[in-house]
């Protein structure tokens, strides 16, 4: 075996997480929900949601069978919602497709949605023992510097050649133990800030470390501004109950339920009377806070507005009125959560 895969796979053994609530199984679903969940997300923020998750949707065929609504409920404050919704079709799939049992081949699991390429063979590794190559955010970090590949990773050509790299070093045995130790050392010592290369079982071969350009590689995305949008969210104020609407099934939000919106502060009362049937009393608006996606940066005016009246053709379909503390319990987006959190009950 190479010097890279058995010191790796030395380290992982005395070094490395072994108690994480998906390891120690087999069982390709909890396997899965977890590489989901890990995606562009750390560990310590998955755990809590994780063993929610399993609690409510034990086994796939619990998944497939449940509400959009309450998947999305169970990741409310996890972000990028879409891996929810990937998640939950893709349950559907295995049961219409597979008989409901998660397939074996990284082909037909890369077929599923919200599965690439890397998280298809870590299921495949993690769940059935596969000789296959995993290349993760934290891998391409790990093996850009150990081999000090410049060029931005996710560039069609500089990502082609890692992924040839990360079969070329894949060991002939103790294939969970080698993939489990480029998670773990990526996670805890070969980090994007500050890297712990004192403790590094790789030290004595890493390229960046003897050049000294940890703090270059990867090489960073280059960068254009984000684009700046602004928004007025309504809050609907009626005794204690306030109004949420469930948002399209698509695009930002996609199905969660979250608050009425309106382009400025002199459309709000306007809005609330044509598309909600309601006469309001304007209050002063709460300070505007900013909410950063990956595409774009979104300022957010809040405008409470107290129902004087509601008119009988007030619309009702993706409409619900709910009082401070059950709106904190819907799949809300994490913006609308911190919000609805200062307001005062
Ligand atoms: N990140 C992605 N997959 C992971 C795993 N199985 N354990 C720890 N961190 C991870």
């Amino acid at each position: 075996m190479q010097n890279f895969a058995r010191k790796l796979i030395a380290w992982q053994q005395t070094h490395g997480r072994h108690t994480l609530p998906w390891q120690n199984t087999r069982d390709p679903y909890a396997i899965w929900v977890s590489e989901i969940m890990l995606q562009q997300t750390q560990v310590s923020a998955v755990i809590p949601y994780y063993q929610r998750f399993m609690a409510r949707f034990p086994d796939i065929a619990n998944l497939a069978a449940a509400d959009q609504d309450a998947v999305l409920q169970h990741w409310s404050g996890l972000g990028y919602y879409s891996r929810a919704r990937n998640l939950h079709r893709a349950a559907q799939l295995v049961v219409e497709l597979h008989r409901g049992q998660f397939p074996q081949s990284v082909d037909a699991v890369q077929a599923l949605p919200g599965i690439g390429r890397s998280t298809a063979a870590a299921i495949a590794v993690f769940a059935f023992g596969q000789q296959q190559a995993i290349l993760d955010g934290n891998v391409k970090r790990v093996l850009t510097r150990c081999f000090g590949i410049e060029g931005w990773p996710d560039r069609p050509t500089v990502q082609k050649r890692l992924w040839a790299l990360a079969e070329s070093l894949l060991p002939g045995c103790a294939i969970e133990a080698y993939t489990q130790g480029l998670m773990d050392l990526g996670a805890t010592l070969c980090t994007r800030t500050r890297p712990n290369c004192g403790d590094c079982p790789l030290r004595e071969d890493c390229v960046a470390l003897r050049d000294d350009r940890t703090d270059a590689l990867p090489t960073p995305k280059p960068r254009k501004a984000l684009p700046e949008k602004q928004t007025v969210m309504l809050l609907l104020l009626n005794g204690n109950q306030i109004l949420l609407e469930k948002r399209p099934p698509s695009g930002i939000w996609g199905g969660l339920w979250s608050l009425p919106e309106t382009a400025a502060i002199e459309d709000a009362q306007l809005t609330a009377r044509q598309a909600f049937g309601l006469e309001t009393q304007a209050l002063p608006p709460l300070p505007m806070f900013t909410h950063t996606f990956t595409h774009f940066r979104l300022h957010i005016t809040p405008q409470p507005l107290r129902v004087i009246k509601q008119l009988p053709e007030a619309r009702q379909a993706g409409l619900v009125w709910l009082d401070r503390e059950d709106a904190l319990g819907s799949a809300l987006p994490t913006a609308v959560r911190n919000l609805l959190q200062r307001l005062r009950p």
